[in-house]
């Protein structure tokens, strides 16, 4: 079967963040939508039907993840990625966000230091800020081919550390990382004893020619150190379904972090999560297939158009995730002086770079898992900054 991406849908009027902040956010309602990660594709056929049939029984009450459901998982985690999860390790969290900001609380105290490695998704930053924890900014640097770990400054780091919040792959710099990367990052964290979290939700979402390595398959003692978090929610379109799941191979810690969610009754979640999820695990390889294909094309339809059109703007080629991470510093502007000319003047709306933090100044991320004639709208309005 061959998937549509090109149709577009109207999303305005469903309570749709990315569409019906736009005022809030930008300031201006008509920009074009390019921000928050979800797609404005349709949710797979499969995924749609599970909650479909699940909505046809009149009772909505609570309910629980069966084996059916992790097996789900674990089939998907082993076929993507050649993984193998045993059930135990697994268990439901509402998000991913939400997870690794229970792990911040289950395993340090208040004033312990929890590193992440800037320009990073915002919600890093704030699950050590918000919570008393010290933010370390063990920042990337960028290489000749793209961003890179500064180890050196890392080995420093981890000396008084206690945990470690990986984007693997990084969201927004589109990193695959690799394998050695991640030993050389996960030698530096045991030896040290630094806790590893590692988001792993852009995983499925690694584009031709690279592969993906999850931060557990390092080696049975890295196993034993990490918390890893997964979901179909960015892959297949489904975050408003609010359903991931944490993997944790350490029994003790396993336990504890369990408890911690049961506590906090977050561990039930939502049946149509489970269901969408479900049917993705199963079904989902070929869709996938096709949209990363697709998504690939926008990346090198923009690339192209950058290079050809306004070379100022400096960008290294994602490996991984839909979104592209554009800078803008070589217009010489502020960015207030950026960010008004994008969203006022040329009606774009991106995420502002500096969310990511600090060094993200003057760059912008551009969320490419939209219709090409999304994508070709945004460039002409771009053009904006030729003149
Ligand atoms: C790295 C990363 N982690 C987590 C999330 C969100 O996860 P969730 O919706 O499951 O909380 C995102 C969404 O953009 C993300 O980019």
């Amino acid at each position: 079967m061959r998937y549509n991406f090109d149709k577009v849908i109207e999303r305005a009027n469903t309570n749709c963040v990315k569409y019906d902040l736009r005022k809030v956010v930008f300031g201006n309602p008509d920009v074009l939508p390019m921000w928050v990660a979800d797609m404005d594709f349709e949710t797979p056929d499969f995924a749609r039907e599970a909650v479909m049939q699940r909505a046809l029984h009149p009772v909505y009450g609570y309910h629980f993840k069966d084996e059916p459901y992790f097996k789900a998982i674990q089939g998907w985690l082993l076929r993507r990625h050649q993984w193998e999860v045993p059930l135990k390790w697994m268990s439901f969290v509402p998000g991913v966000v939400c997870g690794f900001n229970m792990a911040v609380l289950a395993f340090t105290k208040e004033g312990d230091e929890v590193i992440i490695q800037s320009p990073v998704y915002p919600p890093f930053h704030h699950a050590v800020s918000e919570h008393g924890r010290k933010l370390v900014y063990n920042r990337l640097k960028i290489g000749e081919k793209g961003y890179e770990m500064d180890f050196e400054l890392l080995e420093q780091q981890t000396k008084t550390a206690k945990m470690l919040i990986l984007c693997n792959p990084h969201n927004p710099v589109g990193r695959c990382w690799t394998r050695e990367e991640l030993q050389r990052l996960s030698d530096i964290c045991l030896r040290n004893n630094v806790l590893v979290i590692s988001d792993e939700i852009h995983c499925d979402l690694v584009l031709p020619g690279y592969k993906h390595t999850p931060y557990a398959t390092l080696s049975e003692e890295v196993a034993q150190h990490c918390i890893v978090f997964h979901a179909a929610s960015k892959t297949f379109n489904l975050a408003g379904l609010a359903t991931s799941t944490a993997i944790i191979p350490n029994k003790a810690m396993r336990d504890e972090y369990v408890h911690y969610v049961e506590a906090l009754e977050a561990h039930l979640g939502n049946i149509f999560g489970k269901v969408a999820t479900q049917a993705s695990m199963e079904q989902g390889d070929e869709w996938l297939g096709q949209l990363l294909d697709y998504v690939q094309g926008n990346i090198d339809y923009v690339a192209d158009f950058l290079k050809n059109n306004l070379p100022k703007v400096k960008f290294f080629k994602p490996q991984a995730t839909y979104m592209m991470w554009l800078d803008f510093n070589g217009y010489g502007l502020s960015e207030e002086e950026l960010w008004r000319k994008m969203t006022q003047e040329a009606g774009l709306g991106f995420n502002r770079g500096s969310d990511f933090g600090q060094d993200g100044s003057g760059y912008f991320r551009i969320n490419l898992a939209c219709p090409r004639a999304t994508v070709e709208e945004a460039m002409k309005r771009l053009l904006f900054f030729k003149q």
